[in-house]
């Protein structure tokens, strides 16, 4: 019988996750676990990369991660959802792979080169920061991943683990599948300023938000600026809310549209609206939020079995690695 295809997808504990995480990665994740084995990892060791003096919150991040996962639809029965660092695997396989890339390839990345600048990293990046996506191809590898669904920012990364699954095949044995780059349709939502919605820019709408919130959020949206009065003929190219409203009730945007234009739809009335929208689509999300928030035992359960059957597998694989290579 033929093997079903792989995923391993991964998300950094970053905190609570907000509706950009749902449009950028979760929504694809949830359609794709029917299709393919997935295993659904949060990247926990990935965060050091930034965040190393808050590693104190790391633990609780992670199993919040889960926990919004879970709230999504992300079925732990299909796919083992599990933490990077409890599969120590990784870090063995992240040893062996850096051993087959060179520094210049790493410093040429364009995702990790924008990092850099954006944290005025550029003279002072840490040797793991330069690497990560060679542990990012380890995490994909040990699973022997067939596809990782990731966002445009994210591709290079993929890239170079083709390119060290190629090496090591060359090199050693025939371990390693190619893995295919799964774009994710809707990349980027924008947040309630119109930039990238991201908990750190504090212009997010979060799973969890109550519906009173979602309004109190929307009514401080960016709308065309030009369009002052109700009656204003408005432009909804780069309004938030239609960005929303296309995502969220795509039947009846494109009539919202022409009315915005004529001026019949006013800002206030639209974004009440949506955040109706919002919220009702939110609500069963809500709901099994709740239910796992009070049932915390069953979501470590079921961290603590994902992290076996994640070991089970990265096991495997590094037993043919070490076979391989000759080692341990
Ligand atoms: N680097 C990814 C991000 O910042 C997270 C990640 C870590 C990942 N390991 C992965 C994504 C493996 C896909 C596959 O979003």
């Amino acid at each position: 019988m033929k093997r079903k295809k792989r995923i391993l997808s991964g998300m950094r504990p970053t905190g609570p996750l907000h509706l950009g995480n749902y449009a950028g990665a979760l929504e694809n994740w949830i359609r794709l676990q029917n299709d393919y084995k997935s295993y659904h990892m949060v990247a926990d060791w990935h965060m050091l990369t930034t965040d190393l003096e808050h590693t104190d919150r790391v633990r609780e991040d992670s199993i919040r991660v889960v926990t919004d996962w879970l709230s999504c639809g992300l079925d732990c029965r299909k796919s083992p959802l599990f933490i990077q660092s409890h599969v120590k695997e990784h870090a063995e396989l992240h040893l062996l792979f850096s051993m087959l890339v060179s520094t210049a390839r790493l410093q040429r990345n364009p995702t990790v080169k924008e990092q850099a600048r954006d944290l005025g990293l550029e003279a002072n990046m840490s040797y793991g920061h330069l690497g990560y996506p060679v542990l990012q191809a380890a995490d994909i590898l040990l699973y022997k991943a067939d596809a990782v669904p990731v966002g445009e920012d994210q591709a290079p990364h993929v890239e170079i683990t083709r390119e060290i699954s190629r090496r090591f095949n060359y090199l050693f044995a025939p371990v390693f599948p190619e893995p295919e780059t799964l774009l994710t349709p809707f990349a980027r939502m924008p947040g309630l300023d119109g930039r990238k919605m991201s908990k750190s820019l504090d212009n997010a709408v979060y799973l969890s938000d109550s519906p009173e919130t979602i309004q109190e959020k929307l009514m401080t949206a960016y709308t065309d600026p030009k369009k002052i009065r109700l009656k204003d003929p408005g432009n909804p190219d780069g309004c938030v809310i239609f960005a929303y409203h296309k995502k969220f009730d795509p039947k009846t945007a494109p009539q919202a549209e022409c009315d915005c234009r004529k001026g019949s739809l006013g800002c206030v009335a639209h974004k009440k609206a949506i955040a109706a929208v919002i919220a009702d689509f939110l609500a069963p999300v809500r709901e099994r939020h709740r239910y796992y928030e009070s049932h915390r035992d069953e979501v470590l359960d079921i961290i603590q079995d994902g992290d076996k059957r994640a070991r089970d597998t990265a096991e495997a694989t590094m037993k043919e690695v070490r076979e391989a290579i000759h080692m341990g």
